[in-house]
C-alpha cells in the first residue's frame, strides 16, 4: 500500500488547506455561537471545486481521488467540523451514490449542478424510530402511473431546509425487508415536502440539521436512484464512504485540538515554566499525536482501497471507530492541558469536544462500526 499523496492530490488538499486557513477557520467560533449556516462558505467551495472532487470532469468535478477528497475534507475540518459535513453529505452520501448507481441520463442531469457546489444534497435515511436500524423505516413509495408518491418523515437530516436535492431511501414492499426499500432523487422543493425547525445541537451547530416530512411527494419513476429494491444497499455502499468522511472530521478535529494544546502549552508558565515541560503535558501530546496517526492511516487505508475498487467496508468502520474515539479523547486532553481556560468559550477546545461528540453518533454509531467489524470478520 502506498499513502505517499500525487502531485494532484497535493495540489487538492493545499487548496483546502489554504481556504480552510483564510476563510473558514476564521469565523468558525462564531458560527458555532450563531449557529447560522455557512451558505457563503459553500459558495465558495463549489468555486474552488471542493465539492465536487471525486466527480468525473465530464460532469464538472475534478476527476480526482477518494484520496484527494478525504485528505481536503480533513483540512476544512480542522479549521470548521461543521463545514466539513455540509460538504461530506454532499459529496460521498448524494452525489457519489449518483455516480456509482445512476443512469447516464440522471448522472447528466444531476451531477453537474451538485459538482459544482450550484445545488447541495442532503442524505435522507435515518427516521425517528430507524437510526441504527435503519432497515426498520417506515416511509413509503407507491407507484402511481409514471409516478411514485412519498409519504413519511425522515429525522436528524444534514442540510435540510438549505440543500437543493433529497436522497430519499423509502419502502416500496415491505413484505420484502432490506429487499423492498428504494432509493429516490427528490427535489427538494417539491409540493408536500416540509421541514422542521432547524435542531439546536450540542455541536457542528453551523450545520444545518432539520426533520423533513413528505406528504404525497410525487416523483417521476425516472428519479428512482437503481432499481426498485436497491435503496438500502445504495444506502449501505453510501455510508461506506460517508464513513471515510466522517473519520478525516474527526482527525481533523484532533489536530485542532493538538495544535491547540501544543501552543497553550509551550506559552502558559505555571511553576516557573512552560508546562510544556511538565512530563505529563508531554506525555498528553505524544498520546495525542500518536491515536491522531493510526486514525489517519487508518483512513488512509480505506481511501486506498476504495480507490483501488476494492472492498472497504470494514476498514471505513475501523476508521471511523478510531478517529471519533481518539478525536474525543484528544479534545478532552486539550481542555485538561487548557485547565480553567480550556473550559470557556474564550479558547476553542471546548468546542471541538462538543463537535468530535457526534462522529462518534452519526453515519453509524460506534457501536454500529463494532458491529460491521465483527461480522465481516465472523462471515
Ligand atoms: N454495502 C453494500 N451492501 C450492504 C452493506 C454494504 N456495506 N452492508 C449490508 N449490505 C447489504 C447486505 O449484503 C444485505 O443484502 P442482501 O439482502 O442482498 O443479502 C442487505 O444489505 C441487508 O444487510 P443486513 O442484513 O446486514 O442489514 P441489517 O438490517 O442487519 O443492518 C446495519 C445492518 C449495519 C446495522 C445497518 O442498518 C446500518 O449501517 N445501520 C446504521 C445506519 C447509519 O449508519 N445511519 C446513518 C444515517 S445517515 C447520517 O448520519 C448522515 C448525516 O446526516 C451526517
Amino acid at each position: 500500500m502506498d499513502f505517499t499523496y500525487s502531485e494532484e492530490e497535493l495540489l487538492i488538499a493545499k487548496l483546502a488547506q489554504d481556504f480552510a486557513a483564510r476563510s473558514v477557520r476564521p469565523g468558525a467560533a462564531e458560527r458555532d455561537l450563531s449557529g447560522e449556516f455557512p451558505s457563503d462558505l459553500v459558495r465558495q467551495m463549489g468555486e474552488l471545486g471542493l465539492m465536487g472532487i471525486t466527480m468525473p470532469e465530464q460532469y464538472g468535478g475534478a476527476g480526482a481521488s477518494a484520496m484527494a477528497y478525504y485528505a481536503a475534507l480533513e483540512e476544512i475540518a480542522k479549521a470548521c467540523a461543521a463545514t466539513a459535513v455540509i460538504a461530506e453529505v454532499h459529496t460521498s452520501l448524494v452525489s457519489e451514490p449518483i455516480l456509482q448507481f445512476g443512469s447516464e441520463e440522471q448522472k447528466a442531469k444531476f451531477l453537474p449542478p451538485l459538482a459544482r457546489g450550484a445545488q447541495l444534497g442532503s442524505f435522507a435515511l435515518t427516521e425517528p424510530n430507524a437510526g441504527s436500524d435503519a432497515a426498520a423505516i417506515q416511509t413509503v413509495a407507491v407507484r402511481e402511473g409514471d409516478d411514485y408518491v412519498i409519504d413519511g418523515s425522515k429525522m436528524f437530516i444534514t442540510n435540510a431546509g438549505v440543500s437543493d436535492l433529497l436522497l430519499v431511501m423509502a419502502m416500496t414492499d415491505r413484505s420484502q425487508g432490506t429487499r423492498g426499500i428504494t432509493a429516490f432523487i427528490v427535489p427538494a422543493r417539491a409540493p408536500g415536502v416540509a421541514y422542521g425547525k432547524p435542531l439546536h445541537k450540542l455541536g457542528i451547530r453551523a450545520s444545518q440539521t432539520a426533520e423533513i416530512t413528505f406528504t404525497g411527494v410525487r416523483v417521476p419513476a425516472a428519479n428512482r436512484l437503481g432499481e426498485e429494491g436497491q435503496g438500502f444497499r445504495i444506502a449501505m455502499w453510501a455510508l461506506d464512504g460517508g464513513r471515510i468522511g466522517i473519520a478525516t472530521q474527526a482527525t481533523g478535529i484532533a489536530l485542532a485540538a493538538l495544535e491547540a494544546a501544543t501552543g497553550y502549552a509551550k506559552t502558559r508558565v505555571q511553576f516557573g515554566k512552560p508546562i510544556a515541560e511538565l512530563q505529563a503535558v508531554q506525555w498528553m501530546l505524544a498520546d495525542m499525536a500518536t491515536g491522531i496517526d493510526a486514525a489517519r492511516l487508518l483512513w488512509q487505508r480505506a481511501a486506498f482501497l476504495k480507490d483501488q475498487g476494492k472492498r472497504f467496508a470494514k476498514e471505513a468502520a475501523m476508521a471511523k471507530l478510531m478517529a471519533s474515539e481518539v478525536a474525543m479523547e484528544c479534545a478532552s486532553k486539550a481542555i485538561q492541558i487548557h485547565g480553567g481556560y480550556g473550559y470557556t468559550t474564550e479558547y476553542p477546545v471546548e468546542r471541538l469536544l462538543r463537535d468530535a461528540k457526534i462522529t462518534e453518533i452519526y453515519e453509524g454509531t460506534s457501536e454500529i462500526q463494532r458491529l460491521v467489524i465483527a461480522l465481516s470478520l465472523l462471515r
